[in-house]
């Protein structure tokens, strides 16, 4: 599985993925990340990649040409299951279930919008789907890239801690999040003793797995 990235600040995702667990996935070569500087499909000597808009308006808005070559030329670095998509407040929504369904593919390509929007083309003819990860305006893909990468890829084998670490909270679609307690197992807040629950000191495995189901959430 290999992701790319298509962005004109390449640099905000050198640290983070220079830490943690995807580090050590990449390591392990789990999955690959690259990341595309948008600029180098830029035509002009100052490697424009937005103009004004047509019809008017406030702020500029991201050519389509150099995105329709960087894809093009990506795609031909990938296997066959791909998918191209586009970040957007106005794309469909990002969920857990969303993520199993990629975590299937062999090649994503992430497309991170700036400034004013993308011109429509992009969305229309390039991307495969336009995808928003809530309902709020971001200012960029940047961010939304680095979820999608970030869930998807913990869902390989072997980028969370032991095999059967995920199998655990897996359920059908989604996750099972519950709450969860370490020591000390008292602990003064605010002058009140706030304990853990005893039913995870009970040692009792079927309640506890109870209480989890119980308390938790399931997310898909
Ligand atoms: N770009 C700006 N806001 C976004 C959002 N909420 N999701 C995806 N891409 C975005």
């Amino acid at each position: 599985m290999r992701f790319d990235i298509i962005t004109i600040f390449p640099s905000i995702f050198e640290s983070y993925l220079k830490e943690s667990l995807i580090k050590k996935a990449r390591e392990k070569g789990i999955f690959e990340v690259y990341i595309h500087d948008l600029r180098k499909w830029a035509e002009d000597v100052h490697q424009t990649v937005d103009d004004k808009p047509f019809g008017g308006g406030n702020g500029m808005v991201m050519k389509p040409d150099p995105i329709y070559k960087a894809v093009k030329e990506i795609k031909r670095k990938g296997s066959s299951k791909k998918k191209v998509i586009l970040f957007t407040p106005r794309g469909k929504k990002f969920t857990q279930r969303k993520a199993t369904n990629l975590s299937g593919y062999r090649q994503i390509i992430m497309i991170c919008g700036r400034y004013e929007g993308v011109d429509e083309r992009v969305a229309k003819y390039i991307a495969d789907e336009e995808m928003s990860i809530g309902n709020y305006v971001l200012m960029g893909g940047e961010v939304p890239a680095m979820v999608v990468l970030e869930s998807v890829s913990r869902l390989f084998p072997g980028v969370v801690g032991r095999k059967d670490f995920l199998g655990k909270r897996k359920v059908k679609d989604g996750f099972l999040e519950y709450p969860r307690y370490t020591r000390p197992e008292h602990l003064k807040i605010e002058e009140k003793d706030r304990k853990v629950p005893a039913v995870l000191l009970s040692g009792n495995h079927k309640k506890i797995e109870e209480w989890r189901k119980k308390r938790g959430k399931i997310i898909k």
